[in-house]
């Protein structure tokens, strides 16, 4: 057993070292979650043990040290840090979810007597704290926040940040200090780190770091290369200028002096209020052009801040409302391979259980071997698990500092783990394959739950373990064979499976029969061929027949010089490249693929599945008739599908992703990188009105 003594000094050690790296090196070395998860547990272990506190932990001091490289500046009042609170994931019912949010509620609401209290609700951002002095107007000084007492002059820095004014509008005191989040967009951040993979540089780890790293440049020539921003949210000391009664006042005179201040600022009321918005900036976090950690409430009314102060550096009236943490160490315990239904073998790390971003977390992905080898992840490696949102969780990098000695390489399997094929891995590919198609179970049955879901053939109650057992028990070898050797006393006489689900079952697949076009070349499963290319294909060949005939004819190209001239006439259809034309051809090229297809629409009566479309219909004419639009964004007043109607209505057509081919890029709110995009090839980009006015004439004449 570990004492509590020895578990402080350790923890104390990890912090130190932790900080050393964050703060004087700018190249932390463990995720912020794990830093939060140790300081919280030496935090608890020296109010548990009074005597274990030492002057020196790192409990004690607040924010980093000041580089001697940059001139110490004292700040004028100190720069506090925020209380944090935090949403038990673990809680279904608000009241007990969200109750350190209410606690802290109903202590302001004791201290100043009131049923309820109006908060200002900020997003709170990944960045860096700095403080800015303006005298008469004029940006003199700028520092980071350091530790609250002392900071680093940063004044030459601060001063190449476009959005941060040097001087101020209207009325200016003779003297201010506006206090701010230095931050860095996504999209400057991505740009970082490709930069420094180009250079075979060491990227920065997270925009956050980034900023701090370019902020804190020795020379300011290379902080202004970086796309640094800036958001304004408290006003600091003043002289001249009598501060408003509520905060939003401030930030109001923040904006009149010329400072960018959050559009995603608002009053809320209560604890209630705090929850929605708290709820509704989760959502909407995802599609942000910067990073959030989680949300700020502030109390509205400053004069109820001075009644309630502040206790060590944290001020009573305002709280730190942190997203669930998307990331956490956990040991990885071993490496296994997956075949998907395409063939592709995924390496999948068994981990240490692990609670992240809301779930616990046994299984993340690996991606594939040159992934492994990039991260040069090893069994039995401490290793960071990132699980954002409901996006498949991942082993993002290893602890390196934290590798046992007997750590084992990952090794691609030579042979199929399921059915003992031979994995290839083409020249230049990412992907290893076992390379026996459906006779392998694994792609089988891949392929099967492929064939079947919702947007594809659609077999409403045909899921994974039933086809599962329709292979082991039934020989379904295909997905033909589910038309060909299912039927309701085969079916019924399945585990766990009565007469009337039996009967349910072959009356939807029944119904399957009749479907579309572009459904049946997505249930088909071409590699790379998702739901839009498949609807792009059917429509723009019409026929099967059509498409078989020029994905066999286009094969003759496939080794033209120019990837341009290879497979000229699937790569004529919106959205289609060499890469996806080269997998249709080639998959139609397979003669086990072309038996499948023709039993799978051969007519019944003919021993066939039976599976058949209307013929095609002549897409509508109209002002838009040859024009290709991408739609992207919100759009005021109208949903994505219900611009695309109006588009396809006149004539035009929609595809999923920009290229050189895209007419028009119809642009909503929150357009992200489609509008970028479209910018660098020059597509024109219309907004709603703007395609309005296009059909204008259309619709004068109907
Ligand atoms: S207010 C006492 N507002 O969070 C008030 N801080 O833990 C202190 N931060 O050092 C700051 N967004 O770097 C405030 N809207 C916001 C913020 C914010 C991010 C950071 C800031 C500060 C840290 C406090």
């Amino acid at each position: 057993m570990t004492t509590a003594a020895e578990r402080a000094a350790e923890l104390r050690r990890q912090l130190e070292r932790a900080n050393h790296r964050y703060y004087v090196l700018d190249d932390p070395e463990i995720p912020d979650a794990e830093y939060d998860r140790l300081f919280s547990e030496l935090q608890k272990l020296e109010a548990e043990h009074p005597a274990l506190k030492t002057p020196d932990s790192p409990t004690q001091r607040v924010g980093g040290a000041p580089s001697p490289a940059f001139a110490p500046v004292r700040h004028r009042q100190p720069m506090l840090s925020l209380r944090k609170a935090a949403i038990d994931l673990n809680k279904q019912d608000p009241s007990l979810r969200h109750a350190e949010l209410i606690d802290f509620d109903r202590r302001v609401r004791e201290v100043l007597l009131k049923a309820s209290v109006d908060y200002i609700a900020e997003p709170k951002l990944d960045g860096l704290a700095v403080s800015l002095i303006y005298e008469n107007g004029v940006f003199v000084q700028g520092a980071t926040r350091g530790d609250g007492e002392t900071g680093e002059d940063i004044t030459s820095n601060l001063k190449t940040i476009r959005t941060l004014p040097l001087r101020l509008q209207g009325d200016v005191p003779p003297l201010v200090e506006v206090r701010g989040e230095v931050y860095l967009p996504l999209a400057g951040f991505q740009k970082m780190v490709r930069d420094a993979e180009a250079k075979g540089e060491k990227p920065p780890v997270n925009p956050r770091n980034a900023a701090a790293g370019s902020l804190r440049q020795l020379e300011s020539v290379i902080t202004a290369r970086r796309p640094l921003s800036f958001y304004a949210y408290a006003v600091g000391v003043s002289e001249g200028w009598t501060q408003p009664p509520r905060h939003r006042d401030m930030l109001e005179q923040l904006k009149r002096w010329g400072f960018p201040v959050s559009e995603l600022i608002e009053a809320v009321q209560g604890a209630d209020g705090c929850q929605r918005y708290f709820e509704a900036m989760g959502t909407k976090r995802a599609s942000l052009p910067f990073d959030i950690d989680g949300v700020v409430f502030k109390l509205d009314d400053l004069a109820g801040r001075e009644e309630l102060g502040s206790v060590s550096r944290e001020p009573r009236w305002a709280v730190a409302y942190k997203f669930p943490a998307e990331e956490a160490v956990t040991v990885l315990e071993n490496v296994e391979f997956q075949i998907g239904r395409t063939g592709a073998v995924t390496p999948v790390a068994r981990l240490k259980p692990v609670f992240v971003g809301g779930a616990n977390v046994s299984n993340a992905t690996l991606h594939n071997m040159d992934e492994v080898q990039r991260k040069d992840v090893r069994i039995g490696d401490t290793v960071v698990v990132r699980r954002a949102g409901d996006v498949i969780p991942e082993v993002k990098e290893v602890v390196l500092a934290l590798r046992p000695a007997d750590a084992r390489i990952v090794e691609l399997p030579s042979a199929c783990p399921v059915c003992g094929g031979a994995i290839a891995r083409e020249e230049g590919e990412a992907i290893a394959r076992c390379t026996n198609g459906l006779s392998c179970r694994a792609q089988l049955h891949g392929a099967l739950i492929h064939f079947v879901s919702r947007k594809a053939i659609d077999i409403d109650g045909l899921g994974e373990k039933l086809l599962a057992l329709v292979i082991d028990e039934l020989e379904v070898r295909t997905p033909a064979d589910i038309y060909l050797k299912l039927n309701t006393e085969n079916l019924a006489a399945l585990e766990r499976m009565g007469e009337k689900s039996a009967q349910n079952l072959v009356n939807a697949i029944a119904a399957s029969r009749n479907t579309t076009f572009g459904r049946f070349l997505f249930a088909l499963g071409i590699p790379v061929v998702g739901e839009t290319t498949a609807r792009d294909l059917a429509q723009a060949f019409g026929t099967l027949e059509a498409l078989l005939a020029a994905a066999e004819a286009d094969l003759a190209t496939e080794h033209a010089e120019k990837k341009k001239e290879r497979f000229p006439l699937l790569q004529a259809v919106p959205d289609v490249g060499p890469t996806v034309a080269a997998s249709i051809a080639h998959f139609f090229a397979e003669p086990r693929n072309r038996d499948v297809i023709a039993q799978l629409v051969r007519a019944t009566d003919e021993g066939g599945a039976g599976i058949h479309w209307p013929a095609p219909k002549a897409a509508a004419e109209g002002v838009l008739t040859g024009k290709t639009f991408v739609i992207t964004g919100t759009l005021p007043g109208m949903s994505r599908d219900e611009a695309s109607a109006l588009i396809e209505a006149n004539g035009g057509k929609c595809t999923g992703s920009v290229s050189a081919k895209t007419d028009y890029l119809l642009a909503g709110e929150a357009a992200g990188s489609k509008l970028a995009k479209a910018e660098k090839l020059g597509v024109p980009v219309l907004d709603l009105a703007a395609l309005k006015d296009l059909l204008a004439p259309a619709q004068a004449a109907s």
